[in-house]
């Protein structure tokens, strides 16, 4: 099958034809890849000093498409059901899944039990990403990443559920905890910070106060419900958010991931508020907090991986949102491209024309 496949850091992806391990062990599932959106959380993996890479890896996390085989032991899977993937599996019995919170599952079966490669190239191991790997033409996944879709929705905005989407309505839902009437910042407006500004308003946010450096970015943030902008690259951010709420948010969410951003997160909140880190931030990112504004005004900083989220209770929850009109999907994709297309997308992602660009099959 088609796959792209990075090699080596700072590099593009390159086209090979290369082999899906076959026969499926009997918790693993075959997925015809039909979407699978460009997440920044992919272009991070290719830049130097982030990740060591142990054998090529297909990347791509956020992708949909139709069962094609199911493993001996799947019950809850036949070929035809339309799915959605997400990198974070939950076995329900380890300690963070009894802890209420799946997304650190301690037992993510990324890879296989018997430590045979789900995928090959020229006889060598190929790693997918996140233990799914969408930028190819299949995904040899293990059954607890995927989530049945209600009838009717479309595949290339189904692919934005797995992660763009639950990411950040699950950031504003689970961790930051947003109610009616709280006054919001979101810093970074690219496909995941569109959905925290769509979280915000769902949640009834009284104020919702989009940053980013690119002003077509906050051009699209207006029409995702954000009642204020501010551009990163005219203005002191944290003096903005001061005056325009008069002395700080409530919430903050970074969704950029460096560690100015997160810094500012933090200095922009009121007392007793809450900043909320989405943005992943390479391991040597160091944030520099003065401790005189973190006991006083009882302030609070926290980080939120996927969304914080039981993915397989919230993607059907907002695929239905969405077929029922309340959540903007459509709006996100800003093009469609095909898989020979992946180095140009993952190349603009800084672009402000692109919301998010979604490789199809
Ligand atoms: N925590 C998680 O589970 C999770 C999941 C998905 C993505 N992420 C991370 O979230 C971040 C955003 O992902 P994305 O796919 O939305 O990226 P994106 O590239 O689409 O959006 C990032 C936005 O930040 C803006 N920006 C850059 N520097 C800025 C600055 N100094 N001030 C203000 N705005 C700035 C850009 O203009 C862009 O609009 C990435 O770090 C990604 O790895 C984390
Ligand atoms: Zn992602
Ligand atoms: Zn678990």
């Amino acid at each position: 099958m088609k796959a792209a496949l990075l090699y080596n850091i700072n590099e593009e992806l390159v086209l090979e034809d290369i082999k899906v391990n076959l026969p499926l062990q009997t918790d693993e599932v075959l997925v015809r890849t039909a979407a699978c959106g460009v997440c920044h959380s992919d272009r991070t993996i290719q830049t130097p000093g982030r990740w060591p890479l142990s054998a090529p890896l297909v990347l791509g996390h956020e992708a949909a498409g139709v069962v094609e085989e199911v493993g001996s032991e799947v019950t809850e899977f036949k070929p035809g059901d339309h799915v959605t993937v997400c990198g974070t599996p939950s076995c329900g019995s380890c300690r963070w899944c009894m802890r209420g919170a799946p997304e650190l599952c301690l037992n993510k079966k990324a890879v296989r039990a018997d430590g045979t490669p789900r995928l090959t190239h020229g006889g060598g191991a190929v790693e997918p990403f996140f233990g799914l790997g969408g930028f190819a033409e299949r995904m040899l996944v293990n059954e607890r990443t995927l989530v049945k879709l209600p009838e009717g929705m479309p595949l290339d905005r189904a692919a934005l559920l797995g992660c763009a989407v639950m990411t950040g309505l699950g950031a504003v839902r689970h961790a930051a905890r947003v109610q009616v009437g709280d006054t919001v910042a979101v810093i970074g407006c690219g496909g995941v910070g569109l959905n925290v500004i769509q979280g915000a308003l769902m949640a009834g946010a009284s104020r919702i106060i989009a940053i980013d450096r690119l002003p077509a970015k906050l051009e699209m943030a207006k029409t995702f419900g954000a009642t204020d902008v501010v551009d990163a690259s005219a203005v002191d951010v944290v003096q903005a958010v001061r005056e325009l709420t008069g002395g700080g948010v409530k919430h903050s969410i970074e969704v950029v991931g460096i560690g100015q951003t997160i810094e500012q997160a933090f200095s922009m909140l009121e007392p007793r508020g809450t900043a909320t880190v989405i943005g992943a931030a390479p391991p040597d990112v160091e944030v520099r907090l003065k401790a005189a504004e973190i006991v006083i005004p009882e302030k609070r900083l926290q980080g939120s991986l996927m969304g914080s989220s039981f993915f397989r209770l919230d993607i059907p929850l907002y695929a239905q949102l969405y077929l029922d009109g309340r959540l903007k999907l459509d709006e996100l994709i800003s093009e469609r491209v095909p898989l020979e297309g992946v180095n140009a997308a993952l190349n603009q992602l800084d672009s402000p024309l692109v919301a998010r660009a979604v490789v199809t099959f």
